[in-house]
């Protein structure tokens, strides 16, 4: 291998030589025979090698060291995911009894709500069309699309489960200025205990369930355990490494004939990486992107 390396980096010089100026080659020629005059008698390998890579970087092959071939367990039955989230997380435990605990109780608000395109035509669209059982949020924080999507599966009168993935820590400097408002407790941020709240407050704690770690874990232990969802969205971190990991882990947990969606495929915030994310995943696998508004959609099959 390393001998066809060098002729044919020989050869490659040899043409290089014979298609520059004579003073050029006089002068190659020149520190070439210097060189190697110059040179130990056993030559030692050379101490830096550089690689070209002739593939463009777009190529087929080259995109395939991306494709995520890693599989999850078996689907568990929509009517057993959220006894099994409950189970697996919460030991078996509601986070909504007992709630507020006494602590927290006078620092959070009835009902506070914030979020970022969590009413857009998209969630009428897709949950009229996929009649999810199971829908999985990647990126959720106080739980505005959530609780939008239980009222609208409730109206289609369907019996869904949304399942809420976040670490519930907002972003490093979240509480600056609109968040002022929320609490920190030894420096913990109360976004969980307002979600939990903001649920209770919406009748929703059938339908809605958190699952309060970082998106990249949870997304694999519900792989592992076969928790699927019918309609998944993703709207955890914009910048690019992130969309693509949660992009990635979120397709495989989803369901045959599912649907994959998310927000920020327009906004200023694409510019960080979500539509680089969402172009390159559609391109390595071969799926076509709708846009529905500001939202991305991708169908499984
Ligand atoms: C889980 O719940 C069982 C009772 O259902 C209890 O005995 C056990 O201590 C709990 N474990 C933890 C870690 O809380
Ligand atoms: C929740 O249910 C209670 C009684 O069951 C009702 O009074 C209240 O208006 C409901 N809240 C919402 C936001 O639907």
């Amino acid at each position: 291998m390393k001998e066809e390396c060098h002729h044919q980096q020989r050869r490659l010089l040899m043409n290089k030589l014979f298609n520059t100026p004579a003073a050029y080659v006089i002068l190659f020629l020149l520190s070439y025979t210097l060189g190697y005059l110059s040179a130990p008698s056993t030559p030692s390998p050379p101490s830096r090698t550089i690689t070209v890579f002739h593939q463009s970087p777009n190529s087929p092959q080259e995109l395939s060291n991306f494709r995520v071939t890693s599989r999850c367990a078996d689907p568990l039955p929509s009517r057993l995911v959220r006894e099994t989230v409950l189970g697996r997380i919460f030991n078996g435990t509601s986070p909504y009894d007992d709630f507020p605990p006494p602590y927290v109780g006078d620092l959070l608000r009835n009902n506070r709500i914030k979020g970022w395109g969590s009413y857009g035509a998209v969630f009428e669209h897709l949950i009229q069309e996929v009649k999810p059982r199971i829908i999985i949020e990647v990126g959720t924080f106080l739980g505005a699309s959530a609780l939008h999507m239980a009222e609208l599966t409730r109206k289609v009168g369907l019996e869904t489960q949304i399942l809420c993935v976040d670490d519930f820590r907002g972003w490093p400097g979240f509480r600056d200025r609109l968040f002022k408002d929320i609490k920190m407790v030894n420096g913990d941020v109360l976004l969980l205990y307002q979600f939990l709240q903001n649920v209770i407050h919406k009748n929703a704690t059938d339908t809605v369930l958190p699952v309060p770690f970082s998106t990249g874990s949870a997304l694999e232990k519900l792989c592992e355990w076969g928790v699927f969802g019918d309609l998944i969205e993703v709207d955890a971190g914009h910048d690019f490494n992130s969309a693509w990991a949660d992009i990635n882990r979120a397709h495989r947990i989803l369901r045959p004939g599912g649907v994959m969606f998310g927000h920020d495929y327009f906004t200023a915030a694409d510019n960080r990486g979500v539509r680089r994310a969402v172009n390159l995943f559609a391109r390595i696998n071969g799926f076509g992107i709708e846009t529905d508004g500001q939202h991305w959609v991708i169908r499984s099959s």
